[in-house]
């Protein structure tokens, strides 16, 4: 039977030096689907990203993949089982051309003895050189596949680690700011390639500022603020959210609870 979330979280907690920065986090979601992740700076959105890809430990709480326990596996295994991501900040190899850096993606998918085998064995690399120029082109990036990613603009270089991500063919992809430093354009077609792969059955969860960009793409919204959720539902409605309101604002209710604990 297939199960029902393509990945969920349970009571996920995580301190650093005494400091919650997850709070008992909780949230699936069904495969195929489109969910973002936001929250003013801070939040802890980088964090949770960190705590479901394995860069982090759990303090606390399970982490499931389909169905499947993972929160014990190192990164890289999580890769294999399914999950990917891309990175808020560009973690592109600046020596490496275009076409090699997304091939360093399908590597992530294998392990074992093929990968230990991938570099001598000639025709699969021909094949996997093939693969990741097709995979540029699906995702409408028109450059050079044999040129240096470093002289790139970022957005391009940004669309480069979202194919990457791609590579290890993933049930569920994380994305960590993708639209950020895209032109309205760029933004528009990414918005597209990544609605075409959630109806392929792609499982999306994206973190992001660019509310026009969420609202396009995503058809719900989870909101952290402090490590907790406050919101699940709706996008077209979070915007019309009381306590997502103070959080962005910056905050007449935590002023007054403030008070109420200076009072108390
Ligand atoms: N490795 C770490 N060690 C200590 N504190 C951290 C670490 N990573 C993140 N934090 C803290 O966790 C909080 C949430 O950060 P982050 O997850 O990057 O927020 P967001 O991505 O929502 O802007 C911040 O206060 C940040 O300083
Ligand atoms: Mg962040």
């Amino acid at each position: 039977m297939k199960p029902e979330s393509a990945l969920s979280v349970h009571n996920v907690s995580k301190t650093f030096g005494g400091l919650a920065v997850i709070r008992d986090v909780s949230f699936a979601l069904r495969p195929g689907t489109r969910t973002a992740l936001i929250g003013p700076n801070g939040a802890g959105k980088t964090t949770l990203f960190n705590l479901m890809s394995g860069v982090y430990g759990v303090d606390s709480g399970q982490i499931c993949l389909n169905g499947k326990r993972i929160e014990m596996l190192p990164a890289r295994r999580r890769i294999s089982e399914g999950l990917s991501r891309s990175f808020q900040n560009i973690r592109l190899m600046q020596h490496l051309s275009v076409v090699e850096n997304v091939m360093l993606g399908q590597h992530a998918r294998q392990g074992g003895l093929r990968s230990l085998l991938l570099p001598v064995t000639g025709l699969f690399s021909s094949t996997a050189r093939r693969e990741a120029i097709a995979a540029l082109e699906d995702a409408g990036l028109d450059i050079d596949p044999n040129g240096s990613v470093s002289g790139l603009p970022y957005g391009i270089r940004k669309r480069i680690e979202v194919v990457r991500a791609l590579m290890s063919r993933p049930d569920v992809l994380m994305l960590d700011e993708p639209a950020a430093g895209l032109n309205p354009k760029e933004t528009a077609e990414l918005s597209e390639f990544l609605k075409q792969r959630a109806r392929d059955g792609l499982t999306l969860l994206i973190v992001e500022h660019d509310m026009g960009f969420v609202r396009n793409l995503c058809e719900r919204t989870v909101v952290l603020n402090f490590g907790h959720v406050i919101y699940d539902g709706n996008t077209a409605s979070v915007q019309d959210d009381t306590a997502v309101r103070e959080a962005y604002l910056g905050t007449k209710a935590a002023s007054a609870g403030q008070e109420a604990g200076r009072a108390a």
